[in-house]
């Protein structure tokens, strides 16, 4: 989605801003712009449509003079991408970024137009840009005009402005979208993702819904919108390093990103298994023994990649706490009146903590009387924020817009909340819990061995298969959203209509689309389902579908039925899910490298969904 930095201090702002905007060009976006404020007040605009580049060749051409500018990405919602469409806006002195929606634009524009505005863009944005004006002009100073205006808004925003006639502040603001403060030396930063700020300053603080701050160079100061009360925020200390946010010689950040599982594993694990006694240690899921015996269903809640693990999720939960489980989309849990009570655990399920049907829907069940844990993996966010306890995932800065190394943090942290509630609640033998610690300690290695040893073998059989119109995933189990999500990678980052479907589902539907031109892969890896998937696979081959399999590690059985095996450690049944992926991840990579794709930035997708 659209993508804010905005800077104040003793450097000049232009190559700052720039710098922040390249690191969120991984939101996805149409178009870009920055305003720069000379000392003397003078205003330098540059908005370009397309990708930054074209920003940074004006801005190579004519560079901009002042200490003090923000910058914005732009995702289209109101007004197709054009320059005048592109942030920053301009009304007066005041000039203003925003990423959300403001809802109540039509009402707005309707009233400023009667009271003689004359607006440029088809944008919300531009709308309150000149309500502040209209403000200032009636003689309000800024920081009250901003306040007056912003409780006007009705929707979601996250705003950055500045006022020519004062060059010394920037003015921020946030309604359920992300906005951070960065404070540096003798200068201060804002932006709406973390990534932005890192080369600069690692001490971050994190808005709530309702805040406005003011930023100058040496102090920021935030205040509530509704009574303009001061308040105080934690200062937050950021432990990514901006070399995590680099491409460190890969080709593109999501093959970066397959490699990096093993240790972004291995940093979730990291203090939480408890070897000797077979448990796992987590002061933060924030439960007592009592509140895990009391708990009556669990409900795990998310959207895209993030579903794929509540799926498996859900099953951790089901099979290892014996309780009811069930993993649902967001966007159809929320406004639905769901019957959630006290006696649920919802889990909220997000790699950003800030995807806004996540948002709402942990919000409604929180209304509800429910617990809320989140397992997200950038702090602070707004789900942790809401939840009432957060199991984070550390997975590290993921850049890529299709989801890999914080889908396997996802799998791994279930799968520790399952092994706790189990053990908690006296139904998970120690014995099969040390089983699964073991394993989980274990994991890290064996996923490096698949990424190095699968990864020939899966690009061959990209080229073979790369040009397939559709493909067909099955799996049953812990496999089933394995499917799903390989799926799901398959079509984000390489266009190929792609569908996962449980194997067992097969007979009913899918099976009339296989034939001689539709690859099947086939998650069959030695789990208490392999039987009846592969008689799945047998069924596809029948109908001359051309199969892949992912099984474990010497099955004789699959290779005598297919020649394209894709092999991983056998390990308990559990893990699998961790394993099989891998291969799958790599194959939408490598068909969506073939074609030349835009695999980092997938067109029309945003990395984090902060609009409805
Ligand atoms: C977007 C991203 C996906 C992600 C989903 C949920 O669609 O492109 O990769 O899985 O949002 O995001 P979350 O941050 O809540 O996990």
């Amino acid at each position: 989605m659209c993508g804010i930095v905005g800077y104040v201090g003793n450097e000049e702002a232009a190559p700052i801003l720039l710098d922040g905007l390249k690191r969120l060009e991984y939101r996805g976006y149409d178009s870009a712009g920055v305003a720069v404020v000379a000392p003397e007040g003078e205003l330098q605009l540059v908005r370009r449509v397309g990708k930054l580049f074209r920003l940074e060749q004006e801005l190579g051409a004519r560079p901009l003079r002042g200490r003090i500018g923000i910058g914005h990405t732009r995702w289209a919602t109101h007004g197709r991408p054009s320059e005048v469409n592109a942030h920053p806006h301009v009304a007066g002195p005041i000039v203003l970024v925003h990423n959300g929606i403001i809802e109540n634009h039509m009402a707005l524009r309707s009233a400023l137009l009667a009271r003689g505005a004359r607006i440029a863009s088809d944008t919300d944005t531009e709308l309150v840009a000149h309500l502040i004006h209209f403000k200032l002009r009636e003689g309000m100073v800024l920081e009250e005009a901003v306040r007056r205006s912003l409780l006007e808004l009705r929707g979601a925003y996250a705003i950055a402005l500045l006022s020519t006639e004062e060059p010394n502040r920037i003015v921020v603001a946030k309604s359920s979208s992300p906005l951070v403060i960065g404070v540096g030396e003798g200068a201060m930063f804002c932006g709406s993702d973390i990534p932005a700020l890192l080369p600069y300053t690692r001490r971050m603080v994190f808005l709530e819904d309702g805040d406005f701050a003011v930023l100058e160079r040496d102090a920021y100061r935030i205040h509530r919108i509704d009574t303009g009360e001061r308040v105080e925020r934690p200062l937050r200390y950021i432990d990514w390093s901006p070399v995590m946010a680099e491409k460190g010689g890969f080709k593109h950040f999501m093959l970066k990103e397959i490699h990096e599982q093993p240790r972004a594993i291995e940093d979730t694990l990291r203090g939480r298994l408890h070897r000797e006694e077979g448990d796992i240690y987590s002061e933060e899921i924030g439960l007592s023994e009592r509140d895990a015996q009391a708990i009556e269903r669990v409900f795990l809640i998310a959207c895209g990649t993030s579903h794929h693990a509540s799926l498996v999720g859900r099953y951790y939960i089901e099979m290892l706490a014996r309780l009811p489980a069930v993993a649902e989309l967001a966007s159809e849990f929320r406004g639905r009146d769901p019957i959630v009570g006290p006696r649920d655990l919802v889990v909220a399920v997000s790699q950003s903590g800030e995807t806004i049907d996540t948002l709402v829907a942990a919000r409604e069940a929180k209304e509800r009387g429910a617990r809320v844990l989140a397992v997200a993996n950038v702090i602070g966010s707004a789900i942790p924020r809401l939840a009432d306890a957060s199991f984070y995932t550390h997975a590290g800065p993921e850049i890529g817009v299709a989801s890999t190394k914080c889908f396997t943090a996802q799998l791994v942290a279930l799968l520790m909340l399952a092994i706790w509630l189990g053990r908690r609640r006296n139904v998970l033998d120690p014995i099969k819990a040390r089983e699964l610690v073991e394993g989980l300690a274990r994991l890290p290695l064996q996923m490096r061995d698949v990424i190095i040893g699968t990864k020939q073998l899966v690009s061959n059989l990209a080229k073979r298969h790369g040009n397939a119109r559709d493909v067909l995933f099955l799996g049953r189990g812990f496999s089933y959203p394995i499917a799903l999500e390989g799926a799901l990678k398959l079509k984000e980052i390489s266009y190929v209509h792609a569908e996962g479907y449980p194997a067992g589902e097969m007979k009913h539907g899918p099976i009339a689309l296989i034939d001689v031109n539709v690859p099947v892969i086939v998650i069959a890896p030695r789990d208490r389902w392999y039987e009846r998937t592969l008689s799945n696979l047998q069924e596809a081959m029948a109908r001359e579908g051309k199969i892949i399999a992912i099984a474990s590690e010497g099955d004789e059985a699959v290779h005598r039925l297919t020649q394209d095996v894709i092999e991983v450690p056998e390990v308990i049944e559990f893990l699998n899910p961790l394993l099989t992926v891998i291969p799958l991840q790599l194959y939408a990579y490598y068909v969506a490298d073939q074609k030349g794709t835009d695999i980092d930035q997938p067109r029309n997708l945003a990395k984090t969904v902060t609009v409805e």
